[in-house]
């Protein structure tokens, strides 16, 4: 075998075999196939596609590149995972609602890069808050607290990382079979058997319309039967961000005023959403009896006291949350409904801001970010606050086509699209 054959064959739309597969991954973490030929295979994928065979070898041999996590000893453990979106802190409500609601959730979380935040940076934005934990405390944690979070291993489908890297940097992000492979080889290495998956659909998402994250959803759902896991997609919309808080401690101030109950909105409606179908999932009860069980444990405080007791037992200090020292009020000079939010552009702000790094090497400012003072359809006067931003930073760009103001009100915008299993 060998890999120009492999290229060969890709180009003209032949499909590759479980061996030829095999081959190219092993060989190019042995170093004996270089980057550029495997960028152009890569390339090739982009615009030929893969069978549902080529996929399901793809994923099979990501997976088997590093090592597997036993979570069997736990029971009954539902993931989550999101394709990623801005202000998405939806995995630090929902792992104490699920946990509170009975289902232990182990989650493997990563950080941020470009324009959507990381939920590993967000945890850590909280004084003294550590995502390293060994294997036994992790298993530990989950059993003891029924939720524990920890930074992604990189032990566990080392061959998606190293590919990944590879994508970034050559144009081969953009590739439905490409993701579909990588984000269920880390699922299946970190030992998922049941998982909930948020694809975010829109302009600040990896995905940008509903025919793709639909073909995205239907293929993870087949990895995960070709798998034995249990795969329930939800397609939620990222034209708008979600909730108001974008920005790593700006982000956990939000999520303790919704684990408190004290908040109503798109972000809380999602998070009742997932947290109910994970909840139906670990229990096997049907979603109306798990949706009860989400409300209830926001209403009694239960959920709250479950994030409380996750954040102790990983060492964090909320009390101690860093505040910026520099903010500054973003007024509108135009009077009408707010019928949009750009999701990227305010992604792209917030990282400029400090919030987010455009290089993993970058150092993240916790403080920065962004607050908005509207939602979507208010009535904005002239001279009202749109947004209130935080930096440390003497520059950076504010756009002035973040906010969509005019005379009449688009009711358009849908939260969840659809779900499916
Ligand atoms: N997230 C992943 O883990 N992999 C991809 O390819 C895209 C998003």
């Amino acid at each position: 075998m060998n890999i120009i054959e492999i290229i060969n064959k890709k180009r003209l739309k032949m499909c590759l075999s479980d061996e030829e597969i095999k081959y190219v991954i092993d060989e190019y973490m042995e170093g004996n196939i270089a980057d550029y030929q495997m960028s152009s295979l890569l390339m090739a994928i982009c615009i030929n596609g893969m069978s549902d065979e080529e996929i399901f070898s793809l994923t099979k041999y990501m997976t088997l590149s590093g090592d597997r996590l036993d979570l069997s000893s736990l029971g009954n453990v539902v993931d989550k995972h999101s394709t990623g979106g801005v202000g998405d802190k939806t995995t630090m409500i929902i792992g104490p609602i699920v946990a509170s609601c009975g289902v232990k959730v182990a989650k493997m979380s990563g950080r941020g890069l470009g324009h959507t935040g990381g939920t590993i940076d967000k945890l850590e934005s909280i004084p003294g808050f550590t995502s390293e934990l060994s294997e036994e405390e992790f298993i530990r944690q989950v059993n003891n607290v029924g939720f524990a979070d920890v930074c992604q291993n990189n032990d566990l489908a080392p061959a998606d990382k190293k590919i990944y890297a590879l994508r970034d940097v050559t144009g081969t992000v953009e590739s439905i079979p490409l993701i579909a492979s990588s984000i269920m080889s880390k699922k299946i290495a970190s030992g998922a058997r049941k998982l909930v998956i948020d694809v975010k659909v829109g302009c600040g998402a990896l995905v940008k319309n509903i025919e793709d994250a639909t073909k995205l959803a239907e293929l993870m759902i087949k990895i995960g039967k070709f798998n034995n896991i249990e795969v329930v997609c939800v397609l939620s919309n990222m034209d708008i961000p979600l909730g108001n808080n974008i920005g790593n401690a700006l982000e956990v101030e939000e999520v303790i005023d919704i684990l408190k109950n004290n908040k109503q909105g798109n972000l809380r409606d999602l998070c009742i959403e997932l947290a109910s179908l994970m909840v139906s999932l670990g229990l096997g009860i049907d979603h109306d009896e798990a949706l009860n069980r989400v409300l209830e444990n926001l209403s009694n405080g239960k959920a709250y006291d479950k994030f409380l007791e996750f954040v102790k037992a990983q060492k964090g200090d909320i009390t101690k949350l860093p505040q910026a020292s520099n903010k500054i009020e973003i007024r509108s000079d135009k009077e009408g409904y707010l019928n949009n939010i750009d999701a990227l552009k305010l992604g792209e702000l917030s990282m400029s801001l400090g919030a987010g790094r455009s290089n993993m090497k970058d150092k993240i400012d916790y403080t920065a970010g962004i607050i908005l003072n509207k939602n979507i359809f208010d009535y904005v006067n002239i001279g009202d606050v749109l947004m209130t931003i935080y930096t440390n930073k003497d520059n950076y760009n504010i756009p002035d086509d973040i906010f969509d103001i005019s005379n009449t009100k688009n009711n358009d915008i849908k939260l969840i699209y659809k779900v499916m299993r």
